[in-house]
């Protein structure tokens, strides 16, 4: 090697030491996670640990929380819950029963209440009573239920802002990162649609886009912005929508094995599969049981929203019954209180279950599931074929990409029978088709250059060390936003192409 050749050799070397340096310094991060469902915040709580476990120090404003610990400090906003179900009355059961156009005005409220509770919380006044200059190196914002708390960046003198959702790819993302949403194939969460849409469909899907897109410029957003600037009182502060904006970076919880095949602008990136860690081994009274059904084991969760104690004794009956009609299969049900019903030999019901664990357990052979997204993307990943009970928001399209992948059988929570529900499960564990869809899925989804959990610290880390990439940002945040005309050319796209 010459003298240039070393002398190039040694600062390419001390380059990547720089980069090594500046990559193991410790940020600063506020998360503002306001998104009121306990699944959405196991979804964010894997990432604020993986950053405090890499030397973070994360302060997390949110109405769901662990107890605090070193570098993770919650902050919480104990009204929230109890503005949207007790005030406001909210009934997720009854949720379920309402139209896709419904589920929009549902879910605006669902915007507007968190936020209300949320501004009366007196965890507010914690996060208001650090001093203007504390010095947040970077914001962690859920996007997921609005911008009630994106005050707290103004307040904190903008440090760079990287959001972030559970919720898939919601059609509002483009309002936050920019780019574009195709109607003609990415149906929207309210309805059940594949990515193959007929004609009629993709009609639909455009005019729901539109209502919502519509909906939420000139009704949801202004009112929340009246809310917080009447809250807050920050006289210079620009709009909601303006801050939000302001995302240098956007991670989504999506993967193509299980979502539309949308192309992202650079900066919004898919980290789906994040959450989904190294399962622990089963503790031995589960491991026994799940060992002893003569066939196999069977998993039943509703997830985190709907309680199995909601959907009512007689429909509690009907499960109980199918299962002891299948005695040759081991069921484990996730029941969070007492159930009056004596139980048969071959169920076992737990408050909570470590649902990875199970799924990743050999003997297991179908889960019996709300078709929430989370656990969709966990029995993909292990590779478990489902029989979904989707109740609302987008566990109906969630199970309707199930079932056009071949990987699931429907069960209609309005019409469950006895009969319906033993047809429905041995119908899944028996024919090998949804097993062998179900592990193509899982092959795909975890043959990935890089984890999922490591991809995502890697771009918060990179805001971090580059507070403000212009390059990667969606130049259609400056055409302006919803209904902007560009959105015009999508709707011709989305009805005129016929196939
Ligand atoms: C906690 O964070 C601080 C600064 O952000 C850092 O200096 C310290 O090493 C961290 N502590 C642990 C135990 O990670
Ligand atoms: C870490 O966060 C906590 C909670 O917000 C804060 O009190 C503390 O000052 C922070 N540590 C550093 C080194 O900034």
């Amino acid at each position: 090697m010459g003298q240039n050749g070393f002398l190039r050799f040694a600062l390419a070397g001390l380059a990547v030491l720089s980069v090594c340096v500046e990559l193991t310094h410790s940020v600063n991060i506020l998360c503002i996670m306001t998104v009121p469902s306990p699944s959405h915040h196991i979804w964010n709580r894997v990432i604020m640990e993986e950053l405090v476990s890499r030397g973070h120090n994360v302060t997390v404003v949110s109405q769901d929380g662990d107890k605090s610990r070193t570098n993770l400090t919650y902050i919480m906003l104990e009204k929230v819950y109890s503005t949207l179900y007790e005030e406001d009355g909210m009934d997720l059961i009854e949720i379920s029963k309402e139209t896709p156009l419904q589920a929009l005005f549902t879910f605006k409220d669902f915007f507007l209440g968190m936020c209300r509770g949320a501004l009366k919380s007196d965890g507010l006044n914690v996060i208001l009573n650090y001093p203007d200059s504390f010095q947040f190196d970077l914001v962690l914002y859920d996007f997921g239920c609005g911008p009630c708390l994106l005050p707290l960046l103004h307040k904190f003198r903008y440090p760079p802002l990287v959001s972030l959702t559970a919720f898939g790819n919601p059609p509002y993302s483009i309002d936050v990162a920019g780019g574009h949403k195709q109607y003609a194939y990415a149906p929207h969460y309210a309805l059940p649609f594949g990515v193959q849409m007929t004609f009629i469909e993709r009609v639909d899907n455009t005019i729901l886009h539109l209502l919502d897109a519509g909906f939420r410029k000139l009704y949801t957003m202004p009112q929340l912005d009246r809310m917080v600037r009447d809250h807050f009182g920050y006289a210079d502060m620009p709009s909601l929508a303006e801050i939000e904006q302001r995302t240098v970076v956007m991670l989504l919880n999506t993967h193509p094995t299980i979502d539309s095949p949308e192309p992202l602008p650079p900066n919004v990136i898919p980290i789906g599969g994040s959450h989904i860690k190294e399962p622990a081994p089963l503790p031995s009274d589960l491991e026994e049981f799940m060992v002893s059904g003569k066939k196999g084991a069977v998993l039943f969760s509703l997830g985190s929203n709907v309680r199995s104690d909601m959907i009512g004794e007689e429909r509690q009956r009907m499960f109980i019954e199918a299962f002891r009609q299948m005695p040759e299969y081991n069921f484990l049900w996730k029941f969070e209180s007492d159930l009056k019903i004596p139980l048969p030999p071959n169920v076992i019901i737990r408050p909570w279950l470590p649902q990875n664990s199970i799924l990743n357990h050999p003997n297991i052979k179908g889960f019996i599931t709300h078709s929430g997204g989370l656990s969709t993307q966990e029995a993909s990943w292990f590779g478990v074929p489902l029989i979904g009970m989707p109740f609302f928001v987008d566990q109906h399209r969630n199970m309707k990409r199930s079932l056009i992948a071949g990987v699931a059988e429907k069960l209609d929570f309005s019409s469950l029978s006895t009969r319906k529900i033993k047809e429905t499960v041995l119908k899944v564990l028996e024919t090998p088709s949804y097993r062998e869809n179900m592990l193509l899925r899982s092959m795909y989804f975890r043959d990935q250059p890089d984890k999922p959990l490591d991809r995502a610290i890697w771009w918060i880390e990179f805001v971090a060390r580059h507070p403000a990439p212009e390059h990667l940002r969606s130049p259609t945040l400056a055409l302006g936003t919803t209904l902007s005309a560009t959105r015009v050319s999508f709707v011709q796209n989305s009805l005129l192409k016929n196939r």
